[in-house]
């Protein structure tokens, strides 16, 4: 690709044409779509963070958990602090006890549950999850009792607070994994595609009681997290996954917010059953 000298990258000019903020996204301007709301944000970290703060910036109350109980107290405090409303719990999406109690608390501090969004994966075993003749039966264990278990437990236990209110919007944040073609990371990509088809499961059997169900696929989205690799393993990263995009630069944890605050809001009403891809056009699904 040809770079004009003095020209700005094709990150810059993406993200500087329709700025309210230095940020590119809304902040005091958010449209307050998510007003009166409450929503539990299952699994904070880079993508997560951003959700909670942009789901509160829009007016909703928020529950963020994790397994890192500090993070999602360091989010809610950020939440705070720029005026709106939010509570951490540690949530472990491995331990059924824990979700039940995320929703319980959810409840009694806010008075009900109109959303949820289902972020968390079990990172952590994605470098030992190889293909089908090598991966290890812990590892595959592993992340689909957390990616795939996880969700179904978060689905069983946010639904009946939503039927109660005869509304509700589900959302998961699944992976261009689920519908690819992936050599490696098969626990992962198996375990995604399950949320795809719980989503589906969620959409159909409970749309007509007033709850709406999507997913989310990011494509590559870099994020504070990525700030400890050395710059080469990241220059490669982004080299290799921006290789198949139809733009040449990595997403933000915003562009992931901004479609979850969609199908969180109102304006989402007519929107349920589907994947939305937002990965830069790399996988162009019908
Ligand atoms: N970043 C990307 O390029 C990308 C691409 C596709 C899909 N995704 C998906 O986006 C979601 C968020 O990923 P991220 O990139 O922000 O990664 P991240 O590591 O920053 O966030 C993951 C979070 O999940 C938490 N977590 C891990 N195990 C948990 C458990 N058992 N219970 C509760 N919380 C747990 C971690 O503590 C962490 O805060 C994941 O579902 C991931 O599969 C990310």
């Amino acid at each position: 690709m040809t770079v004009l000298a003095g020209s700005k990258s094709g990150a810059d000019r993406a993200y500087s044409c329709n700025k309210t903020e230095q940020t590119g996204i809304p902040g005091e301007n958010a449209l307050k779509r998510l007003d009166g709301k409450v929503i539990l944000v299952a699994g904070g970290g880079g993508i997560g963070d951003e959700l909670a703060q942009r789901y509160a910036r829009e007016g909703a109350a928020i529950v963020i958990g994790d397994l890192n109980a500090d993070r999602a107290r360091e989010t809610a405090a950020a939440i705070l602090a720029a005026g709106g409303s939010a509570h951490a719990v540690r949530l472990d999406g491995g331990d059924e006890r824990s979700i039940a109690e995320s929703v319980r608390i959810a409840c009694e501090t806010y008075g009900g549950l109109d959303g949820l969004h289902a972020n968390f994966a079990a990172l952590n075993l994605l470098n030992d999850d190889t293909d089908v003749l090598d991966v290890s039966l812990d590892v595959f264990d592993g992340t689909m009792q957390v990616n795939a278990r996880g969700f179904l437990l978060c689905t069983r236990h946010a639904l009946p607070p939503m039927l109660a209110r005869g509304r509700g919007s589900i959302v998961y944040t699944s992976s261009g994994a689920a519908h690819g073609g992936e050599p490696q990371r098969v626990s992962y990509a198996m375990s995604k595609a399950a949320g795809q088809a719980l989503m589906r499961h969620v959409a159909m059997r409970y749309g007509r009681e007033g709850i709406r169900a999507n997913a989310i696929a990011p494509g590559l989205i870099r994020h504070k997290g990525w700030d400890a690799w050395a710059p080469e393993i990241l220059a490669e990263l982004e080299r290799n996954g921006t290789a198949n995009m139809a733009v040449d630069y990595p997403g933000r944890p915003e562009d992931i917010a901004s479609i979850g605050t969609l199908l969180m809001s109102d304006e989402g009403a007519f929107i349920t059953g589907q994947v939305i891809s937002v990965d830069g056009g790399t996988s162009m699904r019908p």
